[in-house]
């Protein structure tokens, strides 16, 4: 994310496989992603399914996790035996907070200014002694430096976000996680508003845990999510929730599932990620869509839809005019697909949106600030619409 003039793809070269947007410019993907066309068709047929259900055989309930888990395990570069099914961020954030040893007296670090689901989850611990920290630094800015003075000998998770929804910035996951592994303290980072972005390998990055929704940059349908946790911190997770499905009766080679064995009442000793699915993870209509979506993304490649979607946010940001200040990062590292302004009269933005919306231009209205986060389905035209707006309106 350097800045670089890069020109965005050809119009049509990525978005031919979504919309149509019925005359909108669809800008808040940091809201909501569309659909691809090829998820689209998945969910009819995941519906034709349902409709006709002796089209749902038994192996699906096996088959349709397991597809979408090794989705996401090729999209962050991981095991799928780490990745759990899950249908929110706050899910896995919960899983986290439940399951992790707890003592009086322990601390999780979180920043203030951070999105709700990174730190709400945590905060319930509080009634077990555990202390909720929240670092009060400029524009939510979290450097390793800021960690590196933060950390106690009581602090045993710090919990932050990738990108920032209300600020726009992406921390530093590699610079943190050295600072948090040297004190022994784990990293637990929210996606929901980088991954399907940014690239990211987490075995090659110092990060403990991933929890992300899969509605926004993801492209799938709300109520998706999934969670990545490192085996090192797997081993130190005590939350059982047994589902009969997935803990019962798995079939002998363990891929599928033998429901001729329902009143065997096995709880099956679980060492994978799994063991934390969302119940139902076969949940046909809305992973079958997503597994579809992810899949898309796959094809075109993280590195290209960050590149292109970087290359849109140059072109904003490039000619937004002298009447805006932009909040988020203009350049560098820590700019991510999340571009924030406010006009320099900041009482004017809620009219400003009204106007972009009448325009037919979709952008979020967050903190009183305007938020611009194109994908790979937008094109240069949709950012210059977007401009000439803003001039026109500001
Ligand atoms: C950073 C971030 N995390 C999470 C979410 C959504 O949370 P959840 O997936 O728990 O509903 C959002 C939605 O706006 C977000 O911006």
């Amino acid at each position: 994310m350097t800045g670089a003039a890069v020109e965005a793809e050809a119009p049509g070269t990525l978005s031919s496989e979504f919309g149509p947007f019925h005359g909108r410019v669809w800008l808040n993907c940091a809201h909501q992603g569309p659909l691809p066309r090829s998820a689209r068709e998945a969910a009819l047929e995941a519906l034709e399914q349902k409709r006709t259900p002796a089209r749902i055989s038994d192996d699906l309930f096996a088959a349709v996790p397991a597809r979408l888990r090794g989705a996401v395990a090729r999209l962050i570069g991981a095991d799928s035996d780490d990745i759990a099914l899950t249908n929110s961020t706050s899910y896995g954030f919960n899983v986290l907070a439940h399951g992790l040893p707890w003592q009086e007296g322990d601390e999780v670090l979180c920043v203030a200014g951070d999105f709700p689901a990174t730190v709400v989850p945590w905060l319930p611990l509080r009634r077990r002694g555990v202390r909720i920290r929240l670092l009060e630094l400029p524009g939510a800015r979290v450097t390793a430096e800021d960690l590196e003075r933060a950390i106690t000998s009581r602090t045993r998770v710090v919990a932050v976000s990738w990108v920032f929804s209300f600020f726009g910035h992406a921390v530093d996951l590699e610079d943190l996680g050295r600072v948090c592994r040297s004190r022994g303290v784990l990293l637990v980072v929210n996606g929901s508003q980088a991954v399907g972005a940014r690239s990211l390998d987490v075995n090659a990055t110092s990060i403990d845990a991933l929890s992300a929704c899969g509605f926004k940059w993801l492209c799938g349908p709300y109520a998706t999510g999934f969670l990545w946790v490192a085996p090192h911190v797997r081993a130190r997770l005590r939350y059982e929730q047994p589902h009969w499905l997935r803990l019962q009766i798995k079939s002998a080679d363990a891929q599928g599932v033998d429901l001729n064995r329902e009143l065997d009442y096995m709880l099956t000793e679980e060492t994978t990620a799994d063991a934390y699915d969302v119940f139902c993870a076969a949940n046909f209509l809305n992973f079958i869509p997503w597994t579809a979506a992810i899949e898309h993304l796959l094809e075109v490649g993280v590195d290209r839809i960050a590149a292109h979607d970087q290359a849109l946010v140059d072109r904003l940001l490039a000619s937004v005019p002298e009447t805006y200040e932009t909040i988020s990062p203009r350049e560098g590292a820590e700019r991510s697909t999340l571009v924030l302004l406010t006009h320099r009269e900041s009482e004017r933005n809620e009219g400003i949106l009204r106007g972009l919306l009448l325009r037919g231009i979709d952008v979020a209205f967050r903190d009183n600030k305007l938020r611009f986060s194109p994908h790979l389905y937008n094109d240069a035209a949709d950012i210059d619409v977007a401009l000439a707006a803003l001039a026109e309106l500001g």
